[in-house]
């Protein structure tokens, strides 16, 4: 008998050795598989997570980068940046598109600067003429919109000097020295303007909800979040509902703390301390994600971008490695962590751009830590593969991908079986596909229980969670969902292990 076990376990052991050498490269000792939640919409707003974070502001309607439009209701035509910029404004044009948009760069609750499609701003060139040329606004680019008490959105535009802009002709907006607030509202006012919100333009983020409060009430709003929206009984209740390890976004003021940049709240490193604390009580990891590079690297709202636009580029490949230094350094020594991520989802971005990028900022963690990961986001805009043989030249790197059976048309007709096979075969193909023997080893850093099935029952939405776990579980580092806490209860991983959709 025991030659027979003796015999059977050296043939194990041998299979198991084989096993093993193939997959030792791959995983490199890596033995803990990531079963994360993302803390979204804490370090780095997002109000889509939770609108009332924005009910306070004056104006909410009017932030960062929300795009207006203006209608001279005398001349009935829009106010247009010829050319998209770079030359005059005018009054003469009967629909509104690109050149007729204007993105708002808030001052304060009522005054504005205003962008336009070139990327420069509107001004004054003298008393009557206005123009669109000015690459970085000052006080003489600041306008005030004044809203009519009845109707919000019949304004008047009063310029620096005190004085309101009129369409008096369509070639030429005045800047009349003869108009006072109290003149008329009258669609015969020349100072009179219809503006057109366009709503679907409004962006929520850190910057929108910092520079929004400003600098007087910000920081209390800031901080009050922070300390109130994850704490360490959440620490708790994901430890003790089988999570191993956070996903932590983070904007790269933090590394400015206690006095970041305006718009931009002091302490909040401290609370990414606090998580560091907790995780560890709870014998949790912590993956480091830089989820708002400076400039936004893609444009989005999660990027806390000021105006939509992706600006991120060469020239702050050494800013944004600073910020992975400081964080790599404060933090390597924590037991707790186990990645940095060195950017989220970039978006348009240059690859050779990324990759340089991705090589310093991999270099920055290494000064450091010889342990931790490093996980790279694979682009938005690209194959899942693009980084594979890249990411070949490093040790413990992590590529990133993002799974939200969302955002994509042909995910709008899909019913719940579609949906489900899509995960087990489509998703668990290419997960497979990134995987390979001496390649980087795959997170699937962002994945929700949403999708765009109307009116699915409970079981419906277990049985696609379960797929995703079945699934997302393959990927040789792990996964993490997207979020933990949300005003949107099927993004809320909280409100999903409380309600018994998921377990884990
Ligand atoms: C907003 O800024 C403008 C221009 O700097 C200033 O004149 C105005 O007093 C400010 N308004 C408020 C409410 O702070
Ligand atoms: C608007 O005015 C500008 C400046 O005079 C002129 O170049 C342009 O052709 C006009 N466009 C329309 C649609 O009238």
């Amino acid at each position: 008998m025991w030659n027979k076990f003796f015999y059977v376990n050296i043939l194990f052991i041998f299979f198991l050795s084989l096993f093993h050498n193939v997959y030792a490269s791959q995983t490199k000792n890596f033995n803990l598989q990531i079963k994360a939640v993302n803390l979204g919409n804490w370090l780095v707003t997002e109000g889509w997570m939770q609108p009332s974070l924005f009910d306070g502001i004056k104006n909410n309607d009017l932030l960062d980068g929300t795009h207006v439009q203006f209608m001279s209701m005398k001349l009935q035509k829009y106010l247009c940046a010829e050319n998209g910029g770079g030359t005059i404004v005018v009054a003469n044009r009967t629909k509104a598109s690109g050149w007729e948009t204007f993105r708002l760069w808030r001052v304060n609750e009522t005054s504005f600067n205003l962008r336009v499609s070139n990327k420069q701003f509107i001004g004054l060139e003298d008393e009557n003429k206005l123009v669109a040329d000015i690459n970085s606004p000052g006080d003489k680019e600041t306008f005030e919109i004044v809203r009519n008490n009845d109707d919000p959105n019949r304004v008047k535009i009063r310029t620096p000097n005190g004085l309101f802009l009129q369409a008096i002709s369509s070639e030429s907006i005045v800047n009349a020295e003869t108009v006072y607030e109290e003149s008329s509202w009258e669609d015969s006012d020349p100072s009179v303007f219809k503006m057109t919100v366009l709503t679907s333009t409004i962006l929520k983020g850190e910057y929108q909800i910092t520079n929004g409060y400003g600098p007087d009430k910000a920081p209390k709003i800031m901080r009050d979040h922070w300390n109130t929206y994850i704490t360490e009984d959440d620490f708790k209740f994901m430890s003790e509902n089988g999570l191993n390890a956070v996903r932590i976004p983070v904007g790269w003021w933090i590394t400015k703390d206690p006095t970041p940049p305006k718009p931009f709240v002091g302490g909040s490193l401290k609370i990414l301390d606090n998580a560091f604390t907790w995780a560890q009580k709870y014998g949790m990891k912590v993956i480091v994600d830089l989820h708002a590079a400076p400039a936004s690297q893609n444009g989005r709202v999660h990027s806390a971008t000021r105006d939509g636009y992706r600006e991120w580029g060469d020239s702050y490949i050494s800013d944004t490695v600073a910020t992975i230094d400081f964080l790599a350094e404060r933090y390597a020594e924590s037991p707790s962590l186990i990645a940095i991520q060195l950017m989220n989802e970039p978006y348009g971005v240059d690859l050779g751009s990324l990759k340089r990028y991705y090589q310093a900022g991999y270099e920055a963690v290494r000064k450091h830590t010889s342990s931790a990961y490093v996980i790279m986001s694979n682009p938005l805009d690209r194959d899942s593969k693009v980084l594979l043989q890249f990411a070949r030249a490093f040790d413990r790197v992590v590529i990133d991908v993002h799974y939200y059976n969302l955002f994509w048309d042909k995910f709008s007709n899909m019913n719940v079986k579609q949906n489900i096979d899509y995960i087990r075969y489509n998703r668990a193909s290419e997960l497979s596909s990134l995987t390979s023997s001496n390649g980087p080893l795959i997170i699937v850093g962002e994945w929700s229980g949403e999708w765009m099935v109307k009116s699915a029952s409970k079981e419906d939405y277990q049985k696609f969670m379960k797929a995703q776990v079945d699934v997302y579980s393959r990927a040789t580092f792990g996964w993490a969902y997207w979020a933990y806490k949300c005003d949107s209860n099927y993004w809320s991983l909280k409100w999903l292990l409380d309600n018994n959709y998921v377990k884990f």
